[in-house]
């Protein structure tokens, strides 16, 4: 197939079926989209090892398959006869307002996907005004790609095991002037990664040209350490506990939101340690293999934070009536990890607008079709959980 008739085929399959493909497994997820994946169409656009990478995720892949689901245990319950000609999706968040609740997840080694990788992404965020968090293992600095994005991002931190690196980090996203770190707590000892090793095992290139070995070599090529001693620095850290979560407030201006939250108990101690918002996720089911989905968790942390703070989710959203289910369980906003990546993968910038685009307007949809004219107004009432009725 040329370029163009691969192009034409592909915007095809974003718009009408896109986002199943996006995040699920497809090899398993079955649907229409799962044939584009089968029939090779990511593997025109990727090298198997790095679908791999974004694709999959831990031990049998049972909790990135909970994420997508856990949704169908709640259903909505729609309301009639309201003047929807006008709705409003806007939310707020630390005083900001933002057109959608549609956030873009940290993802790191965006360049895996792209050449622009988080450049592409910044633009994209910018052109349509979305909040992007730029994680700690990308491949663009935090300067450059706030300056792309034009306006402040968030910085996503994992918790290195220097606290001298962890403190030049944050000194720098603060310096950037990123408003909030997200401090993602759920990736305490590695994981698991079979689906993605099975993927390698693929590629039958030399990694080692592009890949160095450690987690010194890691670092080394990802720009936010560029200047800082790595020797012997490891982006995991097993002794964390709480008075980790408790140094990080103290040392920075920055607000701090904790990601990786799936309990009521973790979330009554991120209220009580001062955190001031909630990323109910497990990393995509990339980190523990739980086998339960993010839906299914955010009712509880809503309820043990009781509005204090508020609660974001991630995992699985793939259509505008996700969003609004999660909306209605009490999340402030989502975040999308991989829908947006294969965007970029496929077509940089414009992938990712036009995933936003897709998820922004069955959002808007599912708002009219349900009665809700604001965020404000929508709550528990839509919502109906199969287990309990
Ligand atoms: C991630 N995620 C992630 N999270 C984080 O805090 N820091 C990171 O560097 C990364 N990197 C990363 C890479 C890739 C390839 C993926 C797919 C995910 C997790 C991400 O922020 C988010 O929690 C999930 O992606 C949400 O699930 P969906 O939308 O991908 O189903």
């Amino acid at each position: 197939m040329d370029r163009t008739a691969y192009r034409r085929r592909f915007l095809k399959f974003l718009a009408t079926s896109p986002l199943l493909a996006f995040g699920a497994p497809a090899w398993r997820d079955g649907g229409a989209a799962a044939s584009d994946v089968e029939s090779g169409v990511p593997k025109r656009v990727l090298i198997a090892s790095h679908f791999g990478y974004m694709a999959t995720g831990v031990d049998d892949d049972a909790t990135l398959r909970a994420n997508r689901e856990g949704f169908s245990r709640f259903q909505i319950r729609p309301r009639r006869l309201v003047d929807v000609s006008r709705v409003d999706t806007s939310t707020q968040l630390f005083g900001v307002t933002w057109r959608t609740p549609i956030i873009l997840a940290p993802v790191g080694s965006q360049k895996a996907f792209h050449p622009e990788g988080e450049i592409a992404v910044a633009r994209a965020a910018g052109a349509r005004n979305h909040l992007q968090i730029l994680s700690t293992a990308a491949t663009a600095s935090v300067e450059d790609v706030a300056a792309a994005r034009g306006g402040p991002i968030w910085y996503q931190l994992y918790p290195t095991d220097s606290w001298r690196v962890t403190q030049a980090l944050m000194r720098r996203a603060e310096a950037a002037g990123c408003p909030v770190v997200v401090l993602t707590v759920d990736l305490p000892a590695g994981r698991n990664t079979e689906t993605q090793a099975r993927f390698a095992k693929e590629d039958t290139r030399q990694c080692s040209s592009c890949h160095l070995p450690g987690w010194s070599g890691f670092l080394r090529r990802k720009p936010m350490f560029d200047g800082l001693d790595v020797t012997g620095v490891s982006l995991l850290s097993p002794a964390l506990t709480w008075e980790f979560v408790r140094r990080v407030k103290e040392s920075t201006k920055m607000r701090l939101v904790v990601k990786g939250i799936e309990t009521r108990e973790d979330a009554a101690l991120c209220v009580s340690h001062g955190v001031d918002g909630i990323v109910v996720s497990n990393h995509g089911g990339r980190a523990e293999e739980s086998g339960r989905a993010t839906i299914e968790c955010l009712p509880e942390v809503v309820d043990a934070v009781q509005g204090k703070v508020p609660v974001l989710v991630d995992g699985g959203f793939r259509r505008g009536s996700d969003i609004f289910k999660a909306l209605a369980l009490g999340a402030k906003a989502i975040c999308i990890g991989r829908p947006y990546t294969w965007g970029l993968a496929a077509f940089g910038q414009a992938g990712v607008e036009k995933v936003l685009d897709l998820l922004t307007r069955e959002f808007e949809l599912m708002m009219k079709h349900v009665g809700a004219t604001s965020l404000a107004k929508v709550n528990r009432s839509f919502i109906v959980d199969s287990r309990t009725q």
